[in-house]
Parts: structure tokens; sequence; C-alpha cells
């Protein structure tokens, strides 16, 4: 159990935001911008490293399944029912009191706006109340330094985050600077797995249930389009490849355990084979760009596939550099990646205000210089 004598608060040593601390820093983080409800709490010592002190998750597939796929009203109101108690068992589990803390971070964006305002206005309270300083931390920002609590990893770095949300591949520069090398011009990659999973009949959420199927399938049955392959960008395209298993799967109706197999091996065996062009051409550029990046690492639910991670494996093998891939748990939305990214803006004294906007929208690089070659990278997500 860690107990510590009282500090002078941080935010009043380090008034000046000059922070460079000698002294370990403890962060809850709190997490609320999907359908997973997640409490944390981290120490970040002053070279660096990082430790979990406690990582409650709660995940509402249970309420969206019926649904099939995520409600943002019942999503909001399950964070406001069970944020509190998650708090309180984090804390619990870390064996510190409010007092102790030295920040609270809460995801602020991007998100489901109700989910964001429940974690951002609760950060807020403990930070008012508790005199501790508050990080409003942007979501993606917290995927891609994750890494950096789990192993020692310098910048740069080449991020792949392809989660039900968002298919980015982001050169990660520091903290707080991020250069968007390429993303997705329609659906999200996740979202990509949990839409052919439904059409399918699979349960909610669909990329494991696809990987699963994909197992015992035949992937040459269906020759699927390999979206974008070739490309001098580094964009994604995955509607078209949706829409090229709908009709395969009308066309077969009704469709018998095999075929549906075999649709979810030939569907993943087309987004590996985009998947892995894409990040070639990604990481060419950030070498053309940025130099040889220390690590290509993967993060997002879709990360959790043992066939795309096995890609990225070869790729990073034959751009001679290092896959990193943080553990499922920490892969997937929790509290403890918004906990970290909080102790890593709190160590270079980037505090927010207690006006800080909840946002459902929140480009990772809008606050970096992004250079010419990347500006045009059009897309949603
Ligand atoms: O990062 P995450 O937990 O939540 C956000 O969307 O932010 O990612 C969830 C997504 C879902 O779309 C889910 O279907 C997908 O990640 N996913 C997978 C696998 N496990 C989760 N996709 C493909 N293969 C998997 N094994
Ligand atoms: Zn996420």
């Amino acid at each position: 159990m860690l107990r510590r004598a009282r500090k002078t608060p941080l935010w009043r040593q380090t008034q000046g935001l000059n922070l460079g601390s000698d002294t370990p820093t403890l962060v809850l983080g709190i997490e609320t911008t999907c359908d997973e409800t997640a409490a944390a709490v981290v120490e970040r010592q002053p070279d660096g490293s990082g430790r979990i002190l406690s990582n409650i998750v709660r995940s509402q597939i249970d309420e969206h399944a019926p649904f099939g796929g995520v409600v943002p009203e019942i999503a909001a109101r399950a964070h406001v029912d069970l944020l509190d108690g998650l708090i309180e068992h984090a804390m619990t589990e870390a064996g510190i009191g409010f007092a102790e803390l030295d920040g609270v971070a809460a995801a602020a964006g991007p998100g489901l706006i109700g989910g964001v305002i429940v974690g951002l206005t609760t950060a807020k309270a403990i930070a008012m109340v508790h005199n501790t300083p508050l990080l409003a931390v942007n979501h993606l920002e917290a995927h891609a330094l994750t890494p950096r609590l789990t192993v020692p990893l310098a910048f740069p770095y080449c991020l792949f985050l392809a989660s039900g949300g968002h298919t980015q591949i982001v050169a990660v520069l520091g903290v707080g600077n991020y250069v968007r090398i390429g993303t997705t011009v329609d659906d999200a990659m996740g979202e990509a797995f949990d839409k052919v999973a439904k059409m399918l009949d699979l349960p909610y959420p669909g990329g494991p249930q696809v990987e699963r199927a994909a197992a015992t399938g035949d992937a040459t049955r269906f020759a699927f389009p390999r979206p974008m392959l070739g490309r001098r960008d580094a964009n994604f395209s995955l509607s078209g490849l949706k829409t090229a298993v709908r009709n395969e799967a009308s066309r077969l109706i009704p469709l018998e355990p095999q075929d549906i197999s075999d649709l979810c091996a030939s569907f993943q065996a087309a987004v590996l084979e985009s998947t892995a062009d894409r990040i070639k051409v990604g990481l060419r550029l950030f070498h053309e760009q940025f130099g040889p990046p220390r690590a290509l690492v993967a993060a997002g639910g879709v990360a959790a596939n043992l066939a795309i991670r096995g890609a990225l494996q070869d790729i990073a093998a034959r751009a001679q550099t290092t896959l990193i891939v943080p553990p499922p748990s920490l892969c997937t939305d929790n509290g403890a990646m918004i906990a970290w990214a909080g102790a890593e803006r709190l160590a270079l004294g980037l505090v927010d205000k207690m006006e800080a906007a909840p946002r459902a929208r929140w480009k990772l690089d809008e606050t970096t210089q992004t250079p010419a070659k990347f500006a045009n990278t059009r897309a949603r997500h």
C-alpha cells in the first residue's frame, strides 16, 4: 500500500509551468468517450517510467448488444451511473486518498459528447474540491502515449491506431507534437469489422467474432477488393470492401456456417493486405520526413487481432524497426492511458483551465504544425 505525506500542491510549486518534476507524480485518469467507463491511478517517475496502481474498466457491451452498436444516450446514462463507484474502486485499489493526487485527468474528446461531459465534469469537480490540477486529455493522444507507460520508448515513433472510431497513422514526435500521416477517408477499421459482423448476424462487438470465424474459413474463396493498394499517400478506405462483403452475403442467402467463415476470412485477408500496404507507405513517408522511427506502435481495439499483429510484425522487420503493441487491456479503451497522458502533460506543465471544453471532435494534430506534405489527409476520422 502506498502512503505519502501530502506535498505542496504541484501546480503551486510550478506556477511558472516549469516542472522538471523530481518527485513521482500520481494522476487519476477518467475515460468515458465511448462504451467503456473507466478510472485508473498511475504513478510517473521523474525518469519518465510509469506504474499502474489501479485500472478499473467496466464495459457496457451488454447494454448496447441488443442494438448491434453503441447507443449514445444509453452510454451517457451508464457513465453517470457507474463512474463514481469506479473512481472510488480505483482510488481504494491504488491505496491513496484524493489529497495525494498530483493531478486529475479526463478524456475531454473526441467521442460521444454526452459521455465526454460526464467524465470531464467529474474530473473538474475532483480537481476543484481537492485543489489539484486538471488535465483535459485528447483520447487519441492517450492511445499515442500509452506504449511509453509499458516500455522505455523514446520519440519519434510511428503509431498505427485502429479502433471503432479511428484509423490513423501518426508520427509521434513528442508530448503534444503529432503529425497525422494517414487516415481513413470513410469507415474506421473496427467499424468495418463491426458492420461485417452485423450483416453476418454475428454478435456485437464484431471484431473478435470475425477474427474467430475467419480462423476456420477459406480466405481465397472470395476475391474482395484491396482498397487503396499502391497509392502514394498513406490513407485507408474500408467502405467499398464492406459493401463488397454485403453484396456477396446477399447473393448467398441463406448463409451456411462455412459461408460465414469464408466471408470473414476473405474480408480479413483483404483488410490485412490493404493495411500492410498502407503502413508500409506510412513508414516510408515517416522516414522521409522525420528519419528512422524508434518503433512501429499499434494501438486501439483492432490491434488485438492476431492476424493483423502478424502482418505488422513483418512490416516492422522489413522496415528495420521494432513492433510494440501494448497488452490488450491497454490497447482497448481504459483509464490508465488517460492518467498516463495526463502525467506526461503534467510533467511538462501542460495543465488545463477549469473552462476546458468537452469536444466531440478533436484532431490529434490540431495544435501541431503540420508539414505541407501531410496537410491534405482529408478524412472523417
Ligand atoms: O479501442 P476500442 O476498444 O474502442 C474504440 O473504438 O475506441 O476498439 C473497439 C473496436 C471495435 O470496433 C472492435 O470490433 C474492434 O476494436 N476489435 C477488433 C478485434 N477486437 C476488437 N477488430 C478486429 N479484430 C479483433 N480481434
Ligand atoms: Zn480509443
